[in-house]
This record gives structure tokens, sequence and C-alpha cells, in this order.
């Protein structure tokens, strides 16, 4: 089953075309990763995904074309997105905040958000910054806690946007585990040579707007 796709996809930004005619097919629980040059587009790909960037062509999520900022609204309940910087993501005063806001706004039971909330706790090995005022977070633990947040709302797919970056070994070793085995649609984007080689996931090249399939 298609869980996202595009038609031609182009964007403008700052009069010069970053996406040309982009075409880009993701199946249910298919992992793929997006590489390229700075500047080549790839964070402005992930943003007109879910729905930040004025766009041409067409987006569609399970078969249905993404239309207004409804249909976006939705998808952003079920495509969690990791943003390249953390301090544009995280807004909460603590830790624990941040990881319950989204299940809390998609309106589960209280039982069922500290549930969400303790397992990611738990999965990202940071439940001893429960408590932790997000200004105080390190750029590794901001990371982390950038993407346990996302995965509080179970979504069914994720988009993580240069994931490692500020990773120590240890923590990059646990991602590459979660990454390995969660059972989500996921697009990574990255220029991490130790990600890509440690998972042998298709490859997609950005450069001049033009995407490309890699192997
Ligand atoms: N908010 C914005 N307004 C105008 N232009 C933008 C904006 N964000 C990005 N751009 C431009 O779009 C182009 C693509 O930028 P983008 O951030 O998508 O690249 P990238 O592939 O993610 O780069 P990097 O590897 O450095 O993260 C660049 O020319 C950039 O200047
Ligand atoms: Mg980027």
């Amino acid at each position: 089953m298609e869980l996202i796709r595009t038609e031609n996809l182009s964007v403008k930004r700052g009069g010069r075309e970053v996406l040309k005619n982009v075409n880009f097919f993701l199946q249910e629980r298919e992992k793929v990763f997006i590489i390229g040059p700075n500047g080549s587009g790839k964070t402005t790909f992930a943003e007109t995904l879910m729905g930040f960037v004025e766009f041409e062509g067409g987006i569609f999520f399970k078969g249905k074309r993404m239309e207004g900022e409804e249909d976006f609204y939705s998808l952003r309940t079920k495509v969690g997105y990791v943003f390249q910087n953390p301090d544009d993501q995280l807004f909460s005063p603590t830790v624990e905040e941040e990881l319950a806001f989204a299940p809390m706004n998609l309106g589960y039971s209280r039982g069922k958000v500290k549930t969400l909330v303790e397992s990611a706790l738990e999965k990202f090995g940071i439940r001893h910054l429960r408590d932790t005022p997000i200004y105080k977070l390190s750029g590794g633990q901001k990371r982390l806690v950038s993407i346990a947040a996302v995965m509080t709302m179970n979504p069914e797919g994720l988009i993580l946007d240069e994931p490692t970056n500020g990773l120590d070994e240890e923590n990059f070793l646990m991602l590459v585990d979660f990454l390995r085995s969660v059972e989500k649609a996921v697009i990574v984007i990255t220029h991490d040579k130790n990600l890509i080689d440690a998972l042998d996931w298709k490859k997609y090249y950005l450069k001049d707007g033009y995407l490309t399939f890699v192997k």
C-alpha cells in the first residue's frame, strides 16, 4: 500500500526553482534515504511534504490528494517530522511535557499518553531527563528528545532530517538500532556515510532540483 507519493512536485523559493518535477513514492513501512549536496533542497522537500511550503504538482497521502491546510493538518498527525534543527521543533518547558504534547493534542486518554511517553523515554534512553528544561539540554540530547517527541504520536511515517547530527557513538548506535527495527515508513535525509553504510536502504539523490533513484 502506498503511503506518500508526489507527482511532478515543483517548488520555488526566493524566485529560484528548488524542486523540479519530483516524482517520489513511498510504500507503507518502506525506508529510504535522501542524500544530496548542501542547498540541494532536501529540507525543502521534507517541509513541502509536511505542508509548510507552497508547491505545484501533487502530494498524495494514501492515495488522497493533499489540497488544503485541513489535509496537511491530518497528514501531520500521521507523519512525524523531526526538524534538521531541534530548536525549531521543541517548544515545551520540559522533556516530559514535550513528549506528552502531541498525544494529548490527539485526544488520547491520560493512561495512553502516559504509556506512550514512558515508552519513548525508555526507548531513547532519556528517562533521567524527564523533568529537565529543554533549554538545559545538550545538542545531542535535544536531537533524541525531538525524535522521541514524534514517536509519541504513534505515526505511520517518519521524516528525519539529519538525525545523527550531534549524536555520540553510543546514541548513534541506538539510533541505527531504532531505525532498523521501527515498523513504520521512514525517510531519512542525511550526509552521514556511517549511517548510510549501517542501513541497507534505498537511496534517492537530490541535485539541481531533480530527484533520482540511486540503488
Ligand atoms: N525559508 C526559505 N526561504 C527562501 N529560500 C529558502 C528557504 N529555505 C531554504 N531556501 C533555499 O532553498 C534551497 C534549498 O535549501 P534546503 O534547506 O532545502 O537545502 P538542503 O538540501 O536541506 O541543504 P543542507 O544539506 O545544507 O541542509 C537553498 O537555495 C536555500 O537557500
Ligand atoms: Mg537541509
